[in-house]
């Protein structure tokens, strides 16, 4: 294994495609940095998983990570965020970011009257990681929690707008909107993606968080607080690895990411 240093890459895994939304808003926000990510389409989806199980992949996922020698990993996934953070935290040795708490924090800068909704997979509405990160910081927010896992194929079939994305939408959000909340946390890698349809069902007034954007930023402040950052300014490398499936991954993933994805292999776990 190489050596750490600042051109080490940061290295991001999610459950699969969804991840990207992370990947991306790293790249917005680190443009210089060396990445690889790994989308674990094998066995998506983790979110109708127990989290025993999502637990395992995610360390096999992360001793993958580490042993291409990088020096941050971010869980792009709110399930493996979710259920599994601590248990990564002790696999390996370098700073590990999920996508709970950094969503978490900007939900309570946000809120004005202290009702949070949030929504995400079964199983990270299931785990209450975002009600109790949220409660960690102010604990007289309320926090209503909602999944919506039809969401997930919606946005990768590409249907992010129009009558059924709306009618789906509608659906899922009446009761957090009849809940009164003012705040609205994204707590999944793919609903970015709806925010169009989303913030027109909740209205404009609503505010929407999105722990992809907020993980990018804390992603920065950890490296500059370590001194990590890259500071090379070639082009940065920018790999990509996934576990089954990788021409489906390579068209769904440039709707996400809005680039060419160009190296990509396919590994086993
Ligand atoms: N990446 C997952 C998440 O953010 C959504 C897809 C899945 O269920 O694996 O929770």
């Amino acid at each position: 294994m190489n050596e750490i240093n600042n051109n080490s890459p940061i290295g991001v895994f999610d459950s699969g495609v969804g991840g990207l939304t992370a990947l991306k808003e790293i790249f917005r926000v680190l443009p210089d940095e060396n990445t690889i990510y790994l989308g674990d389409t094998a066995r998506v989806p983790y979110g109708i998983r127990s989290p025993e199980t999502v637990t395992r992949y995610s360390f096999e996922n992360a001793q993958f990570l580490a042993s291409k020698g990088i020096k941050l990993l971010v869980v792009a996934c709110n399930t493996a965020s979710s259920v599994s953070l601590e248990a990564i935290r002790k696999s390996v040795s370098v700073p590990v970011i999920g996508v709970i708490e950094p969503g978490a924090c900007e939900a309570v800068k946000g809120t004005r009257n202290k009702k949070i909704g949030v929504i995400g997979t079964e199983a990270t509405i299931k785990s209450s990681a975002y009600k109790k990160a949220i409660e960690a910081i102010d604990d007289s927010i309320q926090v209503f929690g909602f999944p919506c896992p039809l969401f997930v194929p919606l946005v990768e079939e590409g249907w992010t707008e129009g009558e059924i994305a709306m009618m789906v939408a509608e659906k899922y959000l009446r009761e957090v909107k009849e809940e009164g909340v003012d705040t609205l946390v994204l707590g999944c890698t793919h609903y970015p993606l709806l925010k169009k349809v989303i913030s027109e069902v909740m209205g404009s007034d609503i505010r929407l968080i999105d722990s992809a954007v907020e993980t990018a930023k804390r992603t920065a402040e950890i490296l500059k607080k370590d001194g990590m950052e890259r500071r090379v300014k070639e082009r940065p490398s920018r790999g990509f690895y996934v576990t089954d499936s990788p021409e489906r991954f390579v068209k769904v993933g440039e709707r996400f990411l809005q680039q060419k994805i160009e190296r990509i292999e396919k590994i086993e776990l």
